[in-house]
């Protein structure tokens, strides 16, 4: 454990926990967009910046990607930090002005925000979905294309690779902007324009996973696939 400092109060944190994971233990509101509990961290939208001493001198960082140090002083609601938050938002908002996940941070930070008449779905580069499909899926279906040196930011994408998907549908659930999108149709489900055939629940008949999804499974667990056919409800 080491100790730091958070707004003046003294806590003990872990050793290699990142400063949000302290400060949302303390129930302080830092707004977030592209990290997840449950996801590595990223450091993307740098809308969790906090203000940071080490070796005597107050910087900015990320809270959701610094780790932290004993001794370490953190202020989460300076002016340094809030107006580094709004900035950040700003930047947003002027690159996705109609994406409803941008606007309500820019909003909570203190921006103008009007009504709109039509709701935006951008892919702001979260990285979130990349994640997804790698940590958890365990596939890597998804990847930041042109990333490389002197490419413009405006130019980077996410690469979806149609022979890895098995249309589990993850970076839909976790796309914070609704930009990756899932359609189900009987006994298809469609994502990233990839046609995936559903499995009916061998009890109640309900299509409940993509097939690639089952045989996935089943090759990764050596469960045969015909006893991954029932649904959770009815397990
Ligand atoms: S598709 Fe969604 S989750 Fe993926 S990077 Fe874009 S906004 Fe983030
Ligand atoms: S939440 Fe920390 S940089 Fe996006």
């Amino acid at each position: 454990m080491v100790t730091i400092a958070i707004d003046g109060r003294k806590v003990k944190a872990k050793e290699h926990s990142t400063i949000l994971e302290n400060t949302q233990e303390l129930n302080i509101d830092i707004p977030t967009l592209c990290f997840h509990k449950n996801l590595s961290p990223f450091g993307a939208c740098r809308l969790c910046t906090v203000e940071v001493k080490t070796n005597g001198r107050w910087q900015l960082a990320a809270s959701c990607t610094t780790p932290v140090e004993d001794g370490m002083e953190i202020r989460t609601n300076s002016d340094k930090a809030r107006e580094s938050r709004k900035i950040a938002a700003e930047l947003l908002y002027y690159r996705y002005p109609t994406t409803e996940a941008v606007r309500e941070i820019a909003r909570k930070l203190g921006l103008e925000v009007p009504e709109q008449k039509d709701e935006g779905h951008d892919c702001i580069l979260c990285g979130l979905c990349v994640r997804a499909c790698r940590e958890i899926v365990g596939v890597s279906a998804l990847a930041f294309q042109d990333r490389g040196l002197g490419r413009d930011i405006d130019e980077a994408k996410i690469e979806f690779n149609p022979n890895s998907c098995i249309g589990c549908g993850s970076c839909a659930y976790v796309c914070p902007t609704g930009y990756v999108r899932m359609e189900s149709i009987g006994d298809k489900r469609i994502i990233w324009n990839k046609v995936f055939t559903m499995v009916a629940c061998s009890v109640c008949g309900r299509y409940f996973a993509p097939e690639d999804q089952l045989k996935y499974i089943s090759r990764q667990t050596n469960v045969p696939f015909e006893r991954l056919t029932v649904c959770t409800d009815c397990r």
